[in-house]
């Protein structure tokens, strides 16, 4: 063979395969069969072999799958995939326990049971069943939309492909895809070996072999599927939790045989040991017992916060410990100015991850005291050079948590907190009562700016393909194309057009394609939900739930913006809806209302949503709910359901429902005992009902 038939050749194997993994991937319609496939990059590999100078630049062997700018398709869940909320202690678990009796009134003889069963440590897949096939898998994602992953999950032996006769028209199962420690020792090992990349642990291995564009690449990866739950199915599987994981294993699913039932705190605190305590000889990695309640017509009830069900929770095991030596103490300045004392440290192995800095949360910690000035580890402060002790939960980021005197070397000096900020020098102060010190800069920073700006694009506010953490830094700092704040994202496009030569197109790492793929995507998301945008900000206090709260509440930037503007009268109408609303305390709403009255800060955010077209957040629709959209308020004693159920149960109608009467108030449900608020409600002429015409009014709806 010649070097030009080697090289066309090669030429059109790339082509093919491309267009193989695309229609594959993308499509999910395979053209060719995957014996095919594999004989076709095996011809390739031996060409290169043959003629290594002639390896193209897009080879299809240097691809780890697919076509990565394509990614997966995306998938949006049914009904959305939740999260767990943690416990770390038996404290936790017997307040998880009254939590929920007080929530659905019961008193604390009546039998409420849990399952207790291991919390495996992988990554959650739904499954879709429809007449009984596998229609499609998809990952967890944010927990509305996931990637379409089917290909690879079909490569998984746990995984039914279809179900028996009598499983529902449509189910979707949900649960955990693993790997076990033999099979990841031997993977990395496999990897080492061929120069390929190796994990850091299971996990980790588990997700980048689910998450392969090339499912021939996931076929080759041991992996395994525990089912534990449910999203969308036609036939209830079962009356409570146990049963239903009884009727997955009969299904054809593997469940965990650790499963067991108890009542109470104490038997599960019992399960949890013992679970604990066989952690080691089980093969596989587990991070906690989920507890949850038994009964499925009572986790109805108790339905979801905003991302993790009111029924269960994930008791964690105990945090992984390991000694180094703590080689630097550096500052990092956050998005909010706070100063972040970070420790670089000689790498160590820290429950099979490896760790090189851990935080030091604040100047007090360093110097051995709480919040509360009171001494921790005995008030022994940390220094640079110490011997210290580091430790790590879950996902969590290392901490500092001992350090060992014995072991300081003799030059070792307190270490001082800076008084001013790193980057720009400007003061960096304590206000009272804040355990943080802050950096008064403000926009002036640049290490704020640029934190600002990294949160901006962040995956859960604007999300802008192309244009990740690098890329903002690069932005922030180039002269010809700055991006200094984030309406300047927005005007791009523009001002790459306006420039005479520096075009994005012509810099280093940048070309024709990539510079008008990042700027469309970047048109792509000036239509945007208000709830993302208020996230995007960066407020302090401000979260991604919270957000959303605030999104649901005022429905339209619009709407949003005037109230904030309103609730700078402290105490007056405005304030108290704003702090009326379920999950925003004063400190958040006096953040809020901080941040938009200055001046340098709202200008900067009135050029940003110049740029944009808030998309309005609408209230929850429920046909027929009597409540929707309108202004409810509690008061009194409640005797058919708690407080929290009634709230619960109208928001889920959607209503609002606030703490104090105002001329805005719709109803107020009075019980016994009502005093100020029902006056008021009468004075307003506010149409007021009893308990017993609430649950009329809501019977059998929603
Ligand atoms: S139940 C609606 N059970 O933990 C409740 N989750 O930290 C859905 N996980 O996203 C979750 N083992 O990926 C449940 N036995 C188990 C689990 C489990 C692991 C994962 C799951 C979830 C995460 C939350």
């Amino acid at each position: 063979m010649t070097e030009d038939e080697a090289q066309s050749e090669l030429a059109a194997l790339a082509r093919r395969l491309a267009e193989a993994n695309r229609a594959y991937h993308t499509r999910d319609a395979p053209e060719i069969s995957d014996a095919e496939y594999d004989r076709l990059k095996l011809r390739n590999a031996a060409l290169e072999n043959q003629f290594p100078h002639l390896k193209r630049v897009d080879s299809p062997s240097e691809q780890v799958g697919g076509p990565l700018a394509e990614g997966f398709a995306k998938i949006t869940h049914e009904q959305r995939m939740m999260s767990l909320a943690n416990a770390f202690d038996d404290q936790d678990i017997s307040d998880f326990d009254d939590r929920i009796r007080k929530y659905l009134g019961m008193s604390s003889d009546e039998e409420l049971l849990f399952t207790a069963e291991p919390k495996i440590d992988g990554l959650s897949l739904s499954l879709r069943y429809e007449a009984r096939q596998l229609v499609y898998a998809a990952t967890r994602g944010d927990g509305k939309v996931g990637e379409n992953v089917t290909a690879n999950a079909r490569m998984i032996d746990d995984i039914p492909q279809t179900l028996p006769d009598d499983a529902p028209d449509i189910l979707e199962v949900r649960g955990e895809v693993y790997m076990s420690h033999a099979d990841f020792a031997a993977l990395n090992e496999a990897q080492a070996a061929s120069g390929g990349k190796t994990f850091a642990n299971p996990r980790n291995a588990a997700a980048g072999s689910l998450r392969q564009l090339d499912a021939t690449i996931t076929k080759s990866r041991p992996l395994k599927f525990f089912a534990y739950a449910w999203g969308v199915t036609t036939a209830p599987l079962a009356d409570t939790q146990f049963g239903a994981i009884d009727r997955l294993r009969a299904l054809g699913f593997s469940t965990n045989e650790l499963t067991a039932r108890g009542s109470g705190p104490a038997e599960l605190l019992q399960h949890y040991k013992s679970i604990e305590t066989g952690r080691a000889d089980l093969g596989y990695d587990i991070d906690g017992v989920v507890y949850k309640v038994d009964d499925l017509a009572l986790q109805a009830r108790l339905g979801f916060r905003s991302t993790t069900p009111r029924w269960a929770i994930a008791h964690k095991f105990p945090a992984e410990l390991a000694w180094t030596r703590l080689e630097k103490i550096e500052i990092q300045v956050g998005r909010t100015g706070a100063l972040s004392p970070v420790a670089r440290l000689q790498p160590v192995t820290v429950g099979g991850v490896v760790v090189s800095n851990a935080t030091l949360h604040n100047e007090d910690y360093i110097a051995g005291r709480d919040s509360k000035g009171q001494a921790i580890r005995e008030g022994k402060d940390i220094r640079e050079g110490d011997w210290v002790q580091i430790y790590r939960a879950g996902d969590v980021i290392p901490k500092v948590a001992d350090v060992d005197l014995s072991k300081r070397p003799a030059e070792a000096q307190p270490y001082v907190f800076p008084t001013e900020c790193p980057d720009c020098r400007s003061d960096a102060v304590r206000e009272e009562g804040d355990a943080v010190r802050r950096c008064t800069g403000g926009l002036i920073c640049p290490a704020q700016a640029v934190e600002k700006l990294k949160h901006f694009v962040g995956r859960a506010a604007f999300d802008i393909e192309g244009l990740g953490a690098k890329q903002v830094e690069m932005f922030y700092h180039d002269d010809i194309l700055p991006v200094r704040e984030p309406a300047e994202i927005f005007t791009l496009r523009d001002r790459d057009t306006a420039a005479p030569l520096q075009k994005l197109k012509n810099r280093e790492g940048w070309g024709d394609k990539s510079a008008s793929n990042l700027f469309d995507a970047i048109d792509e998301k000036r239509k945007i939900p208000l709830n993302r945008v208020i996230f995007a900000l960066g407020i302090r206090h401000v979260g991604e739930s919270a957000s959303a709260l605030l999104a649901t509440h005022y429905g339209a930037w619009q709407d949003f913006i005037s109230a904030m503007d309103a609730a700078a009268e402290l105490d007056g109408p405005a304030w108290e809806d704003l702090i009326g609303i379920d999950g925003v305390g004063s400190v958040m709403a006096a953040s809020l209302v901080r941040t938009f009255q200055q001046e340098a800060e709202r200008a900067s955010i009135d050029r940003l949503i110049a740029e944009l077209d808030v998309e309005d957040v609408a209230q929850p629709e429920i046909t027929d709910s009597p409540v929707q959209g309108k202004t409810l308020v509690f008061t009194g004693s409640l005797e058919k359901m708690t407080r929290a159920e009634a709230k619960a149960r109208a928001e889920a109608l959607g209503a609002k429902v606030s703490g104090s009467v105002s001329a805005k108030t719709d109803l107020v449900i009075a019980g016994p005992g009502a005093g100020s608020k029902a006056k008021k409600a009468e004075d307003l002429g506010v149409e007021m009902i009893d308990e017993d015409a609430w649950i009329a009014l809501i019977d059998g709806i929603g």
